[in-house]
């Protein structure tokens, strides 16, 4: 067994950031204002607030501006959407995104098909969503985006292959699915909480893509010998020896998968910060746009 490509997500997201810095610099030079992003946080979810708080952190250290806002968690559906409707008249935002969970009484799908499509930088909204299936891509969602940038940087090749995508949500899995298909033209799986025997699909895949948020779902007898295998779960375990008291574990056990595997990505440090480098480039993407 020969030890696999560690697929570094961190690196390949100071390069993107690297290169939109390059570019913001250049916006400035010119005397142009930089993108900029606002954040909606609803309530006090110690995790989503962490998640934010590295966006904020990738938007400072890239130079773009950015405005956050805090609401309680017991503001209305209808009063967050009528901040979103001032957002979206906004010219001097480029883009924004509702971070999710939201409080049970709000819906995100009544909040989200609120958002203007060209703002929608997490490519949640029905139009940016079926765009992924046409020539005309706009915004993509950050997260499978962000594992197509990966699977494209490494020079994995994809056409043709048995991609099995297992999750299929709305941030992750099922657009992730017609990525693979549309942009990679490869043979797609996606197995979900209703899918029979697993492994007989996993067992089949040459690219193997987890995002359930389920530590220790993927072992070693699920995955076939030097399949690529791309993790997307990342759900923080009470880890006492930490500092923070958790750390974050993927779905894939990584320390008998990865000798097995061709490329892995670890948890963390693999896909987690592409889905902030996806996020900046869209931001980008929608600032060309406005200008
Ligand atoms: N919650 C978990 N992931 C995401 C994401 O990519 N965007 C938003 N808005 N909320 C999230």
């Amino acid at each position: 067994m020969s030890s696999p490509t560690i697929i570094d997500g961190r690196k390949v997201s100071k390069d993107i950031k690297n290169e939109i810095a390059e570019k913001v610099e250049k916006l400035k030079a010119e005397g142009k204002r930089p993108p900029h992003l606002a954040i909606i946080i609803v309530g006090d979810d110690g995790a989503s607030h962490t998640y934010v708080n590295g966006k904020i952190n990738a938007c400072k250290a890239v130079g773009f501006d950015f405005t956050l806002m805090h609401f309680a968690s017991t503001i209305s559906e209808e009063k967050l959407i009528k901040h979103i409707e001032q957002l979206n008249e906004d010219e001097d935002i480029d883009g924004f995104i509702v971070q999710i969970p939201l409080p049970e009484h709000i819906s995100v799908e009544h909040i989200t098909e609120r958002i203007a499509p060209l703002k929608d930088v997490d490519g949640f909204t029905n139009q940016n969503f079926g765009s992924i299936m046409s020539s005309h891509q706009l915004l993509l969602p950050a997260t499978p985006f962000g594992v197509m940038e990966l699977i494209r940087r490494y020079e994995i090749p994809t056409e043709g292959k048995n991609c099995v995508i297992v999750g299929a949500s709305r941030i992750a899995g099922a657009p992730l699915s017609l990525m693979m298909l549309q942009d990679g033209r490869a043979t797609v799986t996606v197995c979900h909480k209703l899918t029979k025997d697993l492994k007989s699909h996993t067992k089949e895949a040459d690219i193997l893509v987890v995002a359930v948020g389920k530590p220790g779902l993927i072992t070693k007898d699920m995955v076939k010998e030097c399949a690529v295998v791309i993790d997307v779960g990342t759900t923080r375990v009470e880890d006492a020896s930490r500092k923070s008291g958790f750390r974050l574990a993927g779905d894939v056990v990584y320390d008998e998968v990865a000798p097995i595997a061709s490329y892995i990505t670890p948890v963390p440090g693999g896909v987690g910060p592409m889905t902030i480098a996806s996020l900046l480039l869209n931001t980008f993407k929608a600032y060309e746009r406005n200008h």
